[in-house]
């Protein structure tokens, strides 16, 4: 099975003209839908794919409006998106004893909406081994509760793994609708930490949160 993402993309994907009209292709649909879902989001977390994933993964990663808020908050290229996919195959396949990262894509009503993971940190080594989350999803579905209900679903499967296994989530301490999500799971900020320049609430989440 090939893993190479540029490998499939065609002209226009390359030249970067790709990226908005999934975007729009991906708002469209998603507007097109009665509201009603909305309140019930009918949401699935599966194993990235890059050929089923990709197009729409090229989209919402490529939106600064969504990028601005994660990790560097930078825009991904080809090839962090050809390394996200290449990892996540790799990973899958790890036994749950050694394995350290567990990301999905978020789907919504059978559309590719964003990313979640359970992931061993890379920006603060002195975390160890403790894991970190991290979400985003396209702006067409952001403030519809997918958000909760993703992390939610994301927490129960690694804490079904690893049942005594804290996740770390800091959140940039202007990043008031995550905090919002996050509060709506009974999570909220103990102390604020100091990345890249940047301030971030720093929580720190246990399998005896309140709606388990
Ligand atoms: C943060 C994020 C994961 C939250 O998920 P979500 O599905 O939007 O969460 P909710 O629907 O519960 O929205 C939370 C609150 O933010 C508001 N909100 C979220 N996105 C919004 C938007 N684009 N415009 C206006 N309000 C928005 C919602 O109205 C809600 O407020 P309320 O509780 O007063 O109604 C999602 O907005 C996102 O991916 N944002 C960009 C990336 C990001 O910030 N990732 C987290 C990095 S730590």
């Amino acid at each position: 099975m090939s893993f190479d993402l540029l490998a499939d993309l065609s002209k226009d994907e390359a030249d970067g003209s790709f990226s908005h009209a999934a975007e729009t292709a991906v708002v469209a649909e998603l507007m097109a839908r009665d509201s009603a879902e909305v309140s019930t989001p009918n949401v699935t977390l599966i194993n990235p794919h890059p050929k089923k994933h990709g197009n729409s993964i090229f989209g919402i990663t490529r939106d600064p409006y969504v990028m601005c808020w994660v990790a560097n908050g930078c825009v991904w290229d080809y090839k962090k998106q050809n390394a996200f996919f290449n990892y996540c195959a790799k990973e899958v396949k790890e036994p749950d004893n050694v394995r350290t990262n567990y990301y999905h894509v978020v789907v919504l009503d059978g559309v590719c909406v964003g990313v979640i993971g359970i992931h061993k940190s890379t920006y603060d080594k002195s975390l160890g081994n403790t894991p970190t989350l991290t979400i985003f999803l396209s702006k067409a579905v952001q403030g519809r509760g997918v958000g909760p209900t993703a992390m939610k679903m994301s927490l129960e499967m690694f804490w079904k793994k690893h049942p005594t296994t804290p996740v770390v989530i800091d959140v940039r301490t202007d990043n008031r609708w995550m905090l919002k999500a996050l509060k709506k799971l009974g999570f909220s900020s103990k102390y604020v930490v100091w990345f890249r320049g940047v301030d971030y609430f720093r929580l720190v989440v246990n399998d005896d949160a309140g709606w388990r």
